[in-house]
């Protein structure tokens, strides 16, 4: 940067020396580099700690709150001699859902119909158009969304309406006379 002059006393004659600054200018430049290199090398090891410890801790704590347990169970629904012969009868029940530390309780409502008190079939009462609850009509014996004002059959077939497919169905079973639908 430039030339500094010191001084110092010598036989009482004031000697005066003219430095040249530059070297000392380069050591320091070299301390401050050193200490740049020293301090950014301890934030990146400070760093890459923290990432090694905090980014397992965070997927810990995080992690089970983005899963939804998708694990099935067979829900009870009631008892097989409360379904009308030839109606869908509405069976309402409660169910538990997980998502990571949240639990819900929803409610569950299925559609069963059978024509002989044998065989048994489990539809859903949720409208495959957009999701409104379907009910049953029985004055034309189908199923109507109002919504949209979609119409399935007693089968949950298509009638008439924007609804895209038939309505979706539980798997079904009955053990000691209870009605079971897979679900969860
Ligand atoms: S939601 Fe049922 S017809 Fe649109």
């Amino acid at each position: 940067m430039g030339d500094r002059l010191d001084q110092f006393r010598s036989n009482g004659r004031v000697i005066m020396l003219k430095n040249d600054v530059g070297s000392n200018t380069t050591s320091e430049e070299d301390t401050l580099d050193r200490r740049n290199f020293l301090s950014l090398a301890t934030w990146a090891i400070g760093a890459l700690i923290s990432a090694a410890l905090g980014i397992p801790a965070i997927a810990y704590i995080v992690g089970p709150a983005l899963q939804r347990e998708e694990a099935q169970e067979w829900i009870q629904l009631g008892s097989t001699t409360k379904v009308e012969l030839g109606t869908p009868t509405l069976f309402k029940t409660k169910i538990e859902r997980k998502t990571g530390w949240i639990v819900n309780e929803e409610e569950l409502s299925v559609y069963i119909l059978t024509d002989n008190g044998r065989d048994f079939v489990a539809m859903s009462n949720i409208c495959t158009h957009l999701g409104c609850r379907i009910r049953w009509v029985a004055d034309s014996e189908q199923f109507f969304c109002p919504c949209h004002n979609g119409v399935f059959d007693k089968d949950g077939g298509i009638v008439s309406g924007p609804i895209p497919r038939p309505l979706d169905r539980f798997e079904l079973k009955v053990e000691e006379g209870q009605l079971y639908v897979l679900g969860g």
